[in-house]
């Protein structure tokens, strides 16, 4: 099939991102030499949906690199940069997204890259793995296995795990120390300032920044909006975690007293309904709605528009709602995660551990085929330890070994 993107013409502007991309990237760029050489994915089909931005764009072309054949397609309808889109179909890949998808084209897109039989699932959410149990059940048996980005897809994941749903492996991407530890937290927290930011061109010091959720993305957030200056309220429904955001400096309550005092409200629970009508109605005028969270489910947009007396868009990415009591509430990016929908995501040096961390994921799986079951597996240990290892070394920094009197001492009963 030939690919369906907005505009080939697009290309020159998307293939300068993925370049400086791949300036920034060491760990996947020593992957993408690598598997030019040994071709791990040779005659192997990849389906991948993803953020379809730069650094997405650079695993691609790595996967490629390895002899895959790629059949490429977003994870989100707003996160799809239409020109790194192009420059991927321009180098020959076979590319279904656009910004700007309906849940229709959205939908149809997943199926484009599902029909061709792939060998490897790469999938940020699950909506791959979720069609290709149900319409794609037939071509299933053909899948070696897949890889999954994200928490929400890991849940997602799970409840098939538990219930022996699934048809093929899956490696838990998300939960390698390399990729949760800094994607989430530090990808995270940075670029959901960046997005919102650049969006609004307004000021985060000595506001009140509510953060919904205190997990690995929650902490990152609510850390660099310390950073910049903020009043940082942390809403949460895990007690130890609650217990945690207080040590860590930041007042804790429930979300219906938060939201009559935050400027900001940033959602990155993995929930549905996190604000919902009866926080809106408490809102102070100008208060500003965004959500990092894997779907737009966490701030109730369609409760939003029932009550809503009037709608404007503001500026790009900004619509207001006016509120019966009188206030306007305005909502970044329609509630999708914000520091993609409204930015370019994690910065590149945070996606090169990550992507890593999945380009060796998918090799793994082709390696050990044979052995595989059909359930959820880790990523084997020796592979987030090699990537932080070829990570410190890219960073000019270096550690200290264990003597082997230390390694005894450390193994003894009698420590
Ligand atoms: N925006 C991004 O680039 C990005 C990056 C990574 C993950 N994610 C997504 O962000 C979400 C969170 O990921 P994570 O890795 O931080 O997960 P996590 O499991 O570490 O944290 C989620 C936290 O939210 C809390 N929570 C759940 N329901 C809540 C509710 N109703 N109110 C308040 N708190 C609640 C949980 O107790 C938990 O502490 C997921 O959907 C994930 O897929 C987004």
């Amino acid at each position: 099939m030939a690919s369906e993107i907005k505009d080939i013409n697009l290309w020159e502007s998307g293939a300068r991102k993925i370049d400086w991309v791949r300036r920034n990237c060491p760990l996947l760029s020593m992957l993408h030499d690598e598997f030019s050489k040994t071709k791990p994915f040779a005659g192997k089909k990849v389906a991948l949906s993803v953020h379809l931005e730069a650094k997405t764009a650079y695993l691609c072309l790595t996967l490629a690199a390895g002899g895959a054949e790629m059949y490429v397609t977003g994870s989100n309808p707003l996160s799809t940069q239409d020109d790194v889109a192009a420059a991927l179909a321009h180098e020959g890949l076979e590319v279904h997204a656009w910004y700007g998808t309906t849940p229709e084209e959205y939908e149809k897109h997943i199926r484009a890259v599902l029909s061709v039989g792939p060998d490897i699932i790469i999938d940020d959410g699950g909506d791959l793995v979720h069609m290709m149990h149900t319409e794609f059940r037939d071509l299933a048996a053909k899948v070696i296995g897949g890889c999954e980005e994200t928490t929400t897809g890991i849940l997602r994941l799970e409840a098939m795990d538990r219930a022996n749903e699934l048809l093929f492996p899956m490696v838990r991407v998300n939960n390698a120390q390399m990729k949760h530890f800094f994607d989430n937290r530090y990808g995270t927290g940075q670029s959901v300032w960046d997005g919102i930011n650049r969006t609004t061109n307004l000021i985060v010091a000595g506001k009140i920044v509510v953060v919904a959720g205190y997990g690995w993305c929650g902490k990152g957030t609510a850390m660099r909006a310390k950073g910049l200056g903020a009043r940082v309220i942390v809403t949460e429904i895990n007690p130890v975690k609650a217990i945690e955001a207080v040590m860590d400096g930041f007042d804790v309550m429930p979300m219906k007293e938060a939201a009559k005092l935050g400027d900001f409200f940033v959602t990155v629970t993995g929930c549905d309904k996190v604000i919902d009508a009866e926080d809106f109605a408490v809102m102070k005028d100008g208060a500003i709605l965004t959500n990092a969270g894997h779907f737009d489910c966490e701030i109730d947009m369609a409760g939003l528009r029932e009550i809503a007396v009037e709608k404007a868009e503001m500026r790009n990415n900004i619509m207001g709602y006016k509120l019966p009591t009188g206030q306007w509430i305005y909502v970044l990016g329609e509630g999708r995660l914000v520091n993609l929908a409204c930015g370019d995501g994690h910065p590149a040096e945070i996606m090169d551990m990550s992507f890593a961390i999945q380009a060796l994921s998918a090799k793994y799986l082709v390696e050990h085929a044979s052995e595989l079951k059909e359930k959820l597996i880790d990523v084997p240990e020796e592979v987030d330890i090699d990537v932080a290892k070829k990570k410190l070394a890219f960073m000019g920094k270096e550690i200290d070994v264990l003597t082997p009197e230390q390694e005894k001492y450390l193994n003894s009963a009698n420590v």
